[in-house]
């Protein structure tokens, strides 16, 4: 009697542990397999993401790449477009807060302009990651982190690959004249990749900007100054735009007016989209600098971390490249974006 009681004493033990080793397994794989990912409270994490807009090849890839990050890590994601505008981000965050979502996370339009909004959501407890753009605020608690490019290395890449390539081609003591098509005004990167570009520039006295506007980052943009510089009627021996889809707009605006892109006007942009390859590849584009939309995963990750009570790095870089045409065709089946 007394044996089979210590008998059923010992399975039902072996039960309990191998139920415990079974809960635990299953706790694990629903961290990794697109379950809902809970915050220590148990619930499930929602993060109230404001997104500039869908100016770009790079914004939409820049989209996709969270919203399926935030789907594969089990993520709650409260999406809202701004449609470039940075009183549409203001009422989306305020609506996150009113919500009372875990994290805001937003990719600001302009730099300046955040320290009110920003101040409600750390008033309101609701910690703040950027991504891809950075903000211009007084009191630096009023965000955590940063994940995104350095603009200002991308803007001297450009500039430096650009000096080599007509250096080569037997401008090196020869007057430059440059076209340059800047970004959204006060945003990010249109004020660092000019900064890039005129860092190595100072240097160079033949190098001059001769014509300079914005075109938004719109491929309609690009076409429109494009055409602008073209009626000034001055020479202008190489275009600068600050992504790929002004400069494709740019290089519509050249062969309408019978110029050859890429060579009447040798041209470099940033992001280096599967547009900008394409460009390359049909020899209208000389060369693209990388700057990687696709943020999404470090981003889910981040949340995680900081929800779990981890110090996140207050600028979280991205890794990036520069690509001349001469190798378009070989990297361009690689491209993700
Ligand atoms: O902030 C990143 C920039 O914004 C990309 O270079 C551009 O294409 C986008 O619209």
């Amino acid at each position: 009697m007394k044996r089979s009681l210590k008998l059923l004493v010992i399975t039902a033990a072996l039960f309990a542990l191998a139920s415990v080793g079974l809960f635990a397994n299953g706790q694990k794989e629903s961290a990794g397999a697109g379950t809902a990912a809970s915050s220590s409270s148990g619930k499930t994490i929602v993060l109230g993401f404001s997104q500039v807009g869908a100016e770009s090849e790079w914004r939409t890839a820049n989209t996709r790449s969270i919203q399926q990050a935030a789907k594969d890590a089990g993520i709650d994601l409260k999406f809202s477009d701004a449609q470039q505008q940075q009183q549409n981000q203001i009422a989306a965050i305020r609506s996150f807060i009113a919500q009372k979502v875990d994290v805001i996370s937003f990719s600001p339009v302009v730099t300046t302009g955040w320290d009110a909004v920003l101040q409600e959501a750390k008033s309101a407890g609701i910690p703040v990651i950027l991504t891809d753009r950075a903000v211009d605020v007084k009191d630096p608690s009023l965000y955590v982190s940063l994940i995104g490019s350095d603009f200002t290395l991308e803007g001297e890449r450009a500039a430096n690959w650009m000096l080599k390539f007509m250096d080569d081609h037997g401008y090196a003591n020869k007057e430059v004249s440059v076209a340059e098509i800047e970004g959204t005004v006060g945003s990010a990167p249109a004020i660092d990749r000019k900064k890039g570009w005129d860092n190595v520039m100072k240097d160079h006295s033949n190098w001059k900007i001769v014509l300079d506007q914005t075109g938004d980052f719109t491929r309609a943009g690009g076409k429109q100054v494009m055409e602008a510089f073209l009626k000034t009627g001055k020479h202008i021996d190489v275009l600068f735009a600050h992504n790929d889809d002004m400069a494709i707009g740019a290089i519509e605006a050249m062969k309408e007016a019978g110029v050859n892109p890429g060579k009447d006007i040798r041209i470099i942009s940033i992001d280096a989209t599967k547009g900008g390859f394409q460009a390359m590849m049909a020899g209208e584009l000389n060369c693209v600098v990388e700057c990687n939309p696709l943020l999404g995963p470090q981003l889910m990750q981040a949340v995680k971390d900081m929800l779990a009570g981890k110090t996140l790095p207050r600028w979280i870089k991205t890794n990036e490249g520069i690509f001349p045409a001469d190798v378009a065709a070989k990297v361009f089946p690689t491209r993700q974006y």
